[in-house]
């Protein structure tokens, strides 16, 4: 795909118009909360993602990065990417994932990191709040 300035056309789009933006009540019992930082750089990334209890799937997912541009898109893809998985499958997510599809220079890598282990910590968090959905997941599947 088309190259400009350094930064895939990808990354542009995700950062100019992100998707997902927002955040969800962290009370709420269906709501799982990831919030993590970047040593590297000090950028923060909030990804919140709202579990469907009847199919063990993502239904709704938003994120807040304080951060720079491929962080934003990092996560804007991301929310995109995880919506409809099960915890299982969007757990499985690697940031290299992100960053090939983004195109993301070696550099920028930190960044896409952001967004594996917002949603890594997001996960945690729900099953912290909800103990008993993880022997749910299994024995569906
Ligand atoms: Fe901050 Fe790229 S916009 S490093
Ligand atoms: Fe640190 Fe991108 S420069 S998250």
């Amino acid at each position: 795909a088309v190259q400009r300035r350094g930064y895939h056309e990808k990354v542009l789009d995700h950062y100019n118009n992100p998707r997902n933006v927002g955040s969800f009540q962290k009370g709420d019992q269906d709501v799982g909360t990831g919030l993590v930082g970047a040593p590297a750089c000090g950028d923060v990334m909030k990804l919140q993602i709202r579990v469907n209890k009847d199919n063990g799937r993502i239904d709704d997912v938003v994120f807040k990065t304080f951060g720079c541009g491929s962080a934003i898109a990092s996560s804007s893809y991301l929310t995109e990417l995880v919506r409809g998985m099960t915890l299982e499958e969007a757990g499985k997510i690697k940031n290299t994932d992100v960053a090939k599809e983004l195109c993301l220079p070696p550099v920028k890598l930190h960044c896409s990191m952001l967004a594996e282990d917002a949603i890594k910590s997001a996960i945690s968090n729900y099953y912290t709040k909800n103990p008993n959905s993880r022997a749910t997941d299994l024995s569906g599947t």
